[in-house]
């Protein structure tokens, strides 16, 4: 079944066997239009599962002090089961001290460190947003991993080092490379998997690919005409691999699908329900 069905069947069973509803808050803080279509999907994802959903859409003056006290503040709200502040912040604000101080048990975008720490152990609650919908989606198309020489393009927290993580709990060959990688185009030619999470609109060209590839575009970028496009030049590396994401409409459908499954899931373990 697909994720978000799915999600949605088990919210109603907790509310018609528990009378429980589960409860996201999003964080906005600032103007950023990109930001604002992110969170515009996710709430409109949580309607359409039958959650709870309360922005809070900070001005982007807002302080340390306020945004960590509203951080507070959702850490105590019992019909809150999940807190996103979405990313990038305002320049003065300090991310990693916001991340920090959100409770581990309603950080359903598992940025915070003791969630990371899990997921190196392989031993997890919640699985980071965007690399899991990368996963779900392998899973779907029936793509194994295993042994497989995976590349992924980029090293951020919140994509690429994890993404390379869920590839080896998948027992992948993982490479993971980055702006001082050599070679890369050749480093990216051996990958039976390569994802793309570089944020540069069309990075990955015809030539980085292997025929016969999986290729996997994480990228949300403006091309030179303010048009949407990821990290893949599609056009001209669509032809040479066996399974390739479009963007619009590739990852991030799958990507608010797990945020869907992690806000059910931190809403259960706050109940105490398996
Ligand atoms: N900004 C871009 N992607 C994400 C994400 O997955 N979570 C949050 N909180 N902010 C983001």
């Amino acid at each position: 079944m697909e994720v978000k069905a799915s999600v949605k069947q088990l919210t109603d069973a907790l509310k018609q066997e528990h009378g429980i509803t589960p409860g996201l808050a999003v964080v906005i803080v600032g103007d950023d239009p990109a930001s604002r279509v992110y969170v515009n999907n996710k709430k409109k994802a949580c309607e359409a599962v039958g959650f709870l959903s309360e922005e809070y859409a900070l001005p982007a003056e807002t302080t340390q002090e306020e945004l960590l006290a509203l951080v507070e503040t959702l850490n105590n709200k019992a019909d809150i089961n999940g807190i996103l502040v979405q990313l990038p912040l305002p320049k003065h604000l300090d991310d990693k001290a916001v991340i920090a101080a959100i409770s581990p048990l309603k950080d359903v975008d598992a940025f915070h460190a003791v969630n990371v720490g899990k997921i190196m152990l392989g031993e997890y609650d919640f699985l980071p947003c965007t690399p899991a919908g990368v996963m779900e989606m392998l899973h779907s198309y029936h793509i194994s991993v295993e042994g497989k020489d995976c590349v992924v393009i980029g090293r951020s927290n919140i994509v690429g080092k994890p993404m390379g993580m869920l590839l080896l709990h998948e027992n992948g060959t993982v490479t993971i490379c980055h702006s001082r990688t050599k070679n890369l185009a050749e480093v990216c030619r051996r990958a039976d998997i390569l994802v793309a999470a570089v944020g540069i609109p069309k990075f990955v060209k015809a030539d980085m690919v292997k025929d016969g590839a999986v290729v996997i575009d994480v990228g949300m970028n403006r091309d030179e005409n303010g048009k949407l496009c990821g990290d893949v030049d599609f056009e001209n590396v669509k032809d040479k691999c066996a399974f390739i994401t479009p963007v619009p409409g590739g990852v991030g459908p799958m990507t608010i699908a797990t945020l869907m499954k992690n806000t059910l899931k931190a809403c259960k373990l706050q109940n105490g329900i398996a």
